[in-house]
């Protein structure tokens, strides 16, 4: 399918197929067409050309309350002059249930997102995150096919969105609802997903499980936008046995990969992966070393991360557990091992 405002393709040729009962996330910066590919499932957006599928049924040409599918926001959109209960019965009286019919789903559901003695409350007496659970009690109580989420947990504080996120979570998998879910948050997308499509430019980049995105990313873009990574450039110089040698400026590192000998290639090494090295020690068996200058140290409690300088214009991003920004001072220079199967070459 694909959608364009204008001259902007917003979503630009994307196929995708999404499981029955799957949590798939959709992940990408800002503007890069995660909420218009949402909306157009949902029928809030007309597409361009292509067709959406539930199963066999094509619902694209199905105005939004034919679709069967919830959609929950980032702002929430609940009434304000209806209760808790009332929000959540909205929809059914909507679609004319019994009356009856209603007062037992919405207990039902309520009971679900953890709200079960908040029905008479109105919506000014909660907080956000129990405003979002009542959205979400809204859609899951008309028990759509597929449950659409756009960002609804970046208007909660840090705390709250980890818990919700574990909460959603563990409600999709005990209904077994199929789930799209939008975010430009990496942590959680990675916490949250069976798998994960990341988008650009109204393009995906990888659709591929958390693990997979994390460890095998399939574009530099990728690497970058996952988390943090070294992402350096150098020349294929030859091979080390199965490992291709990679020269950056003056050092060599070693590389599980496929490159010819000469090309420019680029590498993606993740900071944790980076292993420091005491006076004395060596590498473990397989791995490369290099040695260098201490840059920078930021100490974080958990973690210290920690700049080395290899070479004149080089800088490496290591995090380190469990090590005092003093003790790496004391030491001048810094020896540090890597194993070349966590590093992941792109060609050209
Ligand atoms: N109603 C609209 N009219 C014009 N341009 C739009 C409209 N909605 C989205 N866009 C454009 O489409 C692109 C994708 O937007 P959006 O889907 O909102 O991205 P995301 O949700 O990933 O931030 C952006 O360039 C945005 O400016
Ligand atoms: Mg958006």
């Amino acid at each position: 399918m694909s959608r364009s405002f204008g001259t902007v393709r917003a979503v630009d040729d994307v196929s995708l197929e999404i499981q029955d009962g799957e949590f798939f996330t959709l992940l990408g910066p800002s503007g890069c067409g995660k909420t218009t590919l949402l909306r157009t499932i949902a029928g809030f957006a007309d597409l361009s050309a292509g067709q959406i599928r539930f199963g066999q049924k094509r619902i694209d040409t199905l105005p939004p309350h034919r679709r069967n599918t919830g959609m929950v926001f980032q702002n929430y959109a609940i009434f304000p002059n209806l209760t808790v209960g009332g929000n959540v019965a909205y929809g059914l009286k909507a679609r004319s249930v019994p009356e009856v019919q209603i007062k037992e789903r919405v207990a039902r559901v309520l009971r679900l997102v953890h709200l079960d003695t908040y029905g008479d409350r109105w919506p000014h007496q909660l907080s956000g995150g129990q405003l979002q659970r009542v959205a979400i009690a809204r859609c899951l109580v008309i028990e759509p096919e597929v449950l659409l989420l756009d960002e609804p947990l970046s208007n909660l504080d840090a705390k709250l969105r980890v818990e919700m996120r574990a909460e959603i979570r563990e409600l999709q998998q005990q209904l077994k609802i199929t789930a799209i879910y939008v975010t430009h948050d990496q942590e959680e997308a990675l916490a949250m997903s069976d798998r994960i499509a990341v988008m650009r430019a109204g393009k995906l980049e990888q659709v591929a499980r958390p693990q997979d995105i994390y460890r095998a990313p399939a574009t530099p873009f990728v690497a970058e936008f996952m988390g943090t990574t070294n992402l350096l450039r150098g020349t294929v110089a030859g091979r080390a046995g199965e490992a291709l040698r990679i020269r950056v400026g003056q050092q060599e590192f070693c590389a599980a990969g496929k490159a010819g000998e000469g090309e420019s290639v680029s590498f993606s090494l993740r900071p944790e992966t980076i292993r420091l090295l005491g006076p004395g020690e060596t590498p473990p068996t397989g791995w490369g070393a290099f040695e260098a200058r201490l840059g920078s140290v930021e100490f974080l409690g958990a973690i210290t991360r920690i700049e080395l300088q290899i070479g004149n214009d080089t800088m490496l991003r290591v995090a380190s557990l469990d090590v005092l920004p003093d003790e790496l001072k004391a030491r001048g220079r810094i020896a540090a091992a890597y194993d070349p199967r966590r590093i992941t070459v792109f060609r050209g």
